[in-house]
């Protein structure tokens, strides 16, 4: 049985819907700070069983004790987490508690129970620049907001510890930017009031919910001046997983470094080409106006994702015109029938 944390959030529920789609029993450990408990009888649609659910913090180790006592876990699967950069400049601590202690206190009662393959959800964040060429993994490090360095004070920690004890199987796996949603529309991305990231926020202005997009900068050294990302889907990004949890628990060769890599198509896309492929994918005009650029984004950045197809043999299948289609489509939905995540 794989535990899952954060399994009722954006990344996690379409992770559990591969998992267990592929034959892996879950257990999904999650407080519900920023997701809601309808996720469970969606999960229970999409998959051949309900997934089990403990409502609990990583950071407590009782819960944790409990949860390993309960359940015959072979491997931990970490997306518990706070995630919005902005808000972890103004709350540090906050982020430090939740992603550092909660990954710290999480890999304690992993030791005490004898489990020791573990998957951490990273960033591409961690990544120090210069940004004028794809991202490889041995690129310099270093992250200028709090958000960037929790994740980067996870990924050495977890390096320590594969140097102490190398029994231990641990892939770190740097995300690029999700998007999407499920195909069938039943889950999604939802975020707490306006969204802060491109894409839902998109979805809102496609649907009516909000009169245009603000453009963050056209003045950037990109094609079209604004800025590019390598948007990932969502569900290229669950399947991913299930293919390092697979190499974490069949390579036999153990290892004194984590298995550290970038998830991404490769391909970067302007602000303006997403867009574009949003109108072609929803039928509906986007207002947008240029404004100022957004503190603290960088122009272009974009994954070499190379050293994933060589170990996992997995690389992203989905285009952006599918991202935009499933976004538009889940956007459809959870205006009907309110919004499960
Ligand atoms: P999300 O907020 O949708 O999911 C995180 C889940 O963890 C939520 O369900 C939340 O309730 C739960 N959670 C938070 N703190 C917890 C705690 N202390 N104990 C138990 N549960 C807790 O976020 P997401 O987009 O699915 O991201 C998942 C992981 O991936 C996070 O660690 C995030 O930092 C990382 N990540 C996300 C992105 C992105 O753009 N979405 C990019 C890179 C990395
Ligand atoms: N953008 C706009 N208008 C908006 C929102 C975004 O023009 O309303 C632009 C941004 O300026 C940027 C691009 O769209 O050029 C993508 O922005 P997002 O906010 O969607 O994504 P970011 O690349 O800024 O950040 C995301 C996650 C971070 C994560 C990072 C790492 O939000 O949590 O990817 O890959 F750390």
């Amino acid at each position: 049985m794989i535990l899952v944390t954060g399994g009722t959030g954006y990344i996690g529920s379409h992770t559990c819907v591969a998992l267990m789609n592929a034959g892996y029993h879950v257990a999904i450990l999650d407080n519900l700070c920023n997701s809601r408990i309808e996720v469970l009888n969606r999960l229970a649609r999409l998959c051949p069983v309900r997934p089990d659910f403990v409502e609990g913090d990583v950071r407590d180790p009782s819960v944790l004790d409990s949860v390993f006592a309960r359940y015959p876990i072979s491997a931990v699967v970490h997306f518990a987490g706070l995630k919005a950069v902005g808000d972890s400049v103004k709350n540090p601590l906050a982020y430090y508690d939740n992603n550092v202690n909660g990954s710290v206190q999480l890999l304690r009662a992993m030791q005490r129970a004898n489990v020791k393959t573990f998957v951490f959800s990273s960033t591409a964040t961690v990544y120090a620049g210069p940004f004028d060429e794809a991202l490889r993994e041995s690129d310099r490090l270093g992250a200028s907001q709090p958000y960037g360095h929790s994740k980067l004070v996870v990924e050495e920690i977890l390096a320590d510890l594969q140097s102490a004890e190398p029994d231990w199987r641990i892939a770190c796996l740097r995300y690029f930017n999700p998007v999407g949603a499920h195909e069938s529309g039943l889950i999604g991305e939802s975020p707490l009031g306006a969204p802060n990231n491109l894409m839902p926020y998109l979805a809102q202005v496609a649907s009516g919910m909000r009169e245009f997009l603000n453009v963050w900068g056209n003045d950037y050294a990109t094609p079209d001046g604004t800025g590019v990302r390598d948007y990932l889907h969502v569900m290229d990004l669950a399947e991913a997983h299930l293919a390092a949890l697979h190499h974490l628990q069949t390579v036999t060769s153990l290892s004194t470094k984590p298995l550290t890599l970038n998830l991404g198509t490769g391909q970067g896309y302007s602000v303006l080409e997403v867009v574009h492929a949003f109108e072609q994918a929803s039928g509906q005009k986007i207002g947008r106006q240029f404004a100022p650029r957004r503190a603290g984004d960088i122009a272009q950045y974009w994954a070499d994702p190379g050293l994933a197809k060589q170990v996992l043999g997995w690389q992203a299948k989905r285009g952006l015109q599918e991202m935009c289609a499933d976004t538009w489509r889940w956007q459809l939905h959870s205006a009907k029938d309110g919004e499960p995540s």
